[in-house]
Order: C-alpha cells, then structure tokens, then sequence
C-alpha cells in the first residue's frame, strides 16, 4: 500500500491492472521478498507515458537499485536514445546488471557504479529527462548538482515526496522522523524553484515533476 489512496480504491486499481510482461512481475516479486525499494507499479506506468510523451534522448536515472525503472523507462526510449543510471550498492548493480542482459537492453543501459554526489559533477553531457530515486537526505544536493544538467525543456521526475503520506501527518514513526523532515523541507525548496514549473501528483508515494522554462 503506498500510503496515499485508500485500500478499497488501492486495491480497485490493482484488480483492473492489466500487466502482462513476466520479467516485470518477476521483479516487483523479487523486490518485495527482498525488500528493495523501487517505483510503485503505477507511478512506473505514469514514468512511461511522460517518456513516450516527452521522447528524451538522453535520460539520466539517480538511483538503479535492481533495474525495474531502468527497464520500465528504456523500453520506451526511441531508438538511438539512451539511459545512465547511477548505483552505490555494489549487490544492487550485480542483481540490475543481470536483470538488463536479461531484458536484451545491455546496448540502452549504462550503470555508473559508485557515489552520485562524485560521478554527476564528472558527467559531461546534458538530459532531457532525469529520475531522481536516491535516498532521501540526498535528496536536496542531488537535485541541485542534477539540474545542471537539465537541458532546457526537459523534465525532471522525482519519487517520494508525499512519503507514504507521512509528509501531510502529525504523527509519524520514528524510523521515519528524519527522512520524512527532509522531505518536508525538500517539497517546499522543490515547489519555489525559480526556472523550473513544478508539481507534485499524488500518484504512488508522490510524484515530483519539473519543466526547465
Ligand atoms: C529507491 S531505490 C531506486 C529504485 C529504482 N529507481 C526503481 O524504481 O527501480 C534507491 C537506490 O538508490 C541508491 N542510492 C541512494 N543514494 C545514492 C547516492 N547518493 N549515490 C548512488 N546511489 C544511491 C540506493 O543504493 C538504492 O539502490
């Protein structure tokens, strides 16, 4: 449950998803056995129709984790576009490195293994699409190091900020104090960006999206 819709309209969706791709199902099993955060089903599905809206040509993904949004993402890229997408977790770059071959998209996908806040400053092209996943005291640095890197026109869509609704809650556990301020504070830096027109949807945990105008 993401926290945000209801469980009967929560689950009214789920019964009308209509998924059929196996490696997809497989991955989003894998994922919750082995409690490994990646996008909610929906929001992937929303990341998907901005891709085929947008059509980047460069796509740079902060956070890889097992491959299920680099693989959600590449599949709808045109041919000759491409996604870099960073990881620090040297088990999550070997569990996303078998997940792509398996895909057939080792020729779209290339992971920078290591640290984003060391490897964006050393990145020499510009995006026309960034997803920003990483973790959540992160969030600020890499969004700001990210934008350099936002072509004009381009978008950048961000995972978590209504963090299962602990940001709109006065009470929240306190596994999740810290990260749930950071986003506080995040969302309000976010929504008052000069030069970028921002929103943030209410799909899966909260979905930040910024045009640079
Ligand atoms: C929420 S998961 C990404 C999920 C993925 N985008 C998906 O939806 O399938 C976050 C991942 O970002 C990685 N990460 C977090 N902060 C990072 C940083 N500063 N540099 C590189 N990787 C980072 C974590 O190791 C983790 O695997």
């Amino acid at each position: 449950m993401s926290g945000i819709l209801n469980s009967a309209q929560e689950m009214y969706l789920h019964e009308l998803r209509n998924e059929p791709d196996k490696l997809i199902k497989e991955m989003e099993l894998f994922a919750a056995e082995k409690k490994i955060p990646i996008l909610d089903w929906k929001s992937a599905e929303f990341l998907e129709q901005i891709i085929l809206i947008h059509r980047p040509k460069k796509v740079l993904e902060i956070g890889t984790a097992i491959a299920y949004s680099s693989i959600r993402i590449a599949r709808h890229l045109r041919l000759k576009a491409s996604l870099d997408t960073i990881e620090k977790s040297k088990d999550n770059i070997k569990l996303a490195a078998g997940y792509i071959q398996r895909a057939k998209l080792i020729s779209s996908i290339k992971i920078f293994e290591g640290e984003a806040f060391e490897i964006i400053p050393k990145l020499k092209i510009k995006y026309d699409f960034i997803f920003l996943d990483a973790d959540k005291q992160d969030y600020e640095k890499l969004f700001y190091l990210s934008l350099n890197l936002l072509k004009k026109g381009g978008v950048i869509f961000i995972d978590n900020l209504l963090w299962h609704g602990y940001v709109a809650s006065k009470t929240v556990p306190d596994e999740y104090q810290i990260s749930t301020k950071f986003i506080r504070q995040f969302n309000q830096l976010f929504l008052n960006q000069t030069g970028l027109k921002t929103t943030i949807l209410p799909i899966g945990d909260g979905i930040g999206l910024g045009v640079k105008i």
